[in-house]
């Protein structure tokens, strides 16, 4: 893990999943952290660790920060915004709503924009931006609303890369697969099920094989590395299809 100290990082979705392992790793690297989400419960935030409320969607929210932050005197400044903050919506074709669609967009797509405007003034030269994507946004989704926020994060994440490049400011995609998160606990069985045998290493994933990418992109490790797309995923993407056609075709290791 690169050491990240002497850095500010803001984080959405803070308070769970991906989002509260991404901010345990800066903290552990040696960030300053600004942990953002709707919520939080009355307990003392660890060190490095500072708790905000935001609702993502709401860009006079997002001003506000803006403004706390470059009212403070502190000459590390702002080095990074993490968006992972994000709902899902499980409808399918037929039966997404116009709220469903509103909602995904709303917070997977829009709120991230919004929090790219408000913060990238901050930013200092040099700064990256990670948006947690989604493999739903890489490929054919049953739940239409969530998949289509996503493929449209992607468009946000490329363009913000293109606008920000002159200023040093690098914008990537993390695309997780199935990680074991509060928002995957609810999903339905089958979709576990389907999801391990669609996964070339066969198993769900852990929050902190997420947050050690983010971070990672989000350090000077990555200093030419902007518009990418990376997938965390297990191989779920990867293999394009490939996999069950190899399955059907045999082991390709004689000793198994
Ligand atoms: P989670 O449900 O554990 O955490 C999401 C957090 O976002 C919650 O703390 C929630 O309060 C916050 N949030 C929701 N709406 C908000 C708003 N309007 N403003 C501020 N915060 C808000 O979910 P998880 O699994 O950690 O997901 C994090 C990100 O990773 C999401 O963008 C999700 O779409 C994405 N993702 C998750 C996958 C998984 O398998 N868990 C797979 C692919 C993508």
């Amino acid at each position: 893990m690169p050491s990240l100290e002497e850095r500010t990082d803001v984080v959405t979705g803070a308070a769970s999943g991906i989002g509260a392992a991404t901010v345990a790793a800066l903290a552990a690297a040696g960030a300053h952290v600004i942990a953002a989400d709707l919520a939080w419960d009355d307990e003392e935030p660890p060190d490095r660790v500072e708790r905000v409320r935001l609702d993502v969607t709401d860009a006079a929210q997002w001003r506000e920060l803006a403004a706390r932050l470059a009212a403070r005197d502190d000459a590390r400044g702002l080095h990074g915004l993490v968006n992972a903050a994000g709902i899902t919506r499980r409808a399918r074709l037929h039966d997404a709503t116009v709220d469903d669609f509103q909602q995904a967009f709303a917070v997977n797509a829009v709120g991230p924009a919004l929090g790219i405007q408000a913060l990238a003034p901050l930013l200092r030269d040099g700064g990256s931006i990670v948006n947690v994507g989604s493999a739903a946004g890489v490929m054919a989704h049953y739940g239409i609303a969530y998949g289509a926020s996503k493929w449209a994060l992607r468009g946000i994440t490329k363009t913000a890369a293109m606008e920000l490049g002159p200023r040093g400011i690098r914008v990537n995609l993390v695309s997780p697969g199935f990680i074991e998160t509060p928002m995957t606990a609810s999903a339905p069985d089958a979709f576990r099920a389907v999801n391990l045998e669609a996964s070339p290493l066969g198993r769900t994933g852990r929050v902190d094989e997420v947050a050690a990418v983010i971070v990672t992109l989000l350090s000077s490790d990555a200093s030419f590395v902007t518009g990418a797309e990376i997938a965390v995923d297990g191989g779920l993407t990867g293999h394009g299809g490939g996999l069950p056609i190899a399955r059907a075709m045999g082991s390709a290791h004689p000793q198994e």
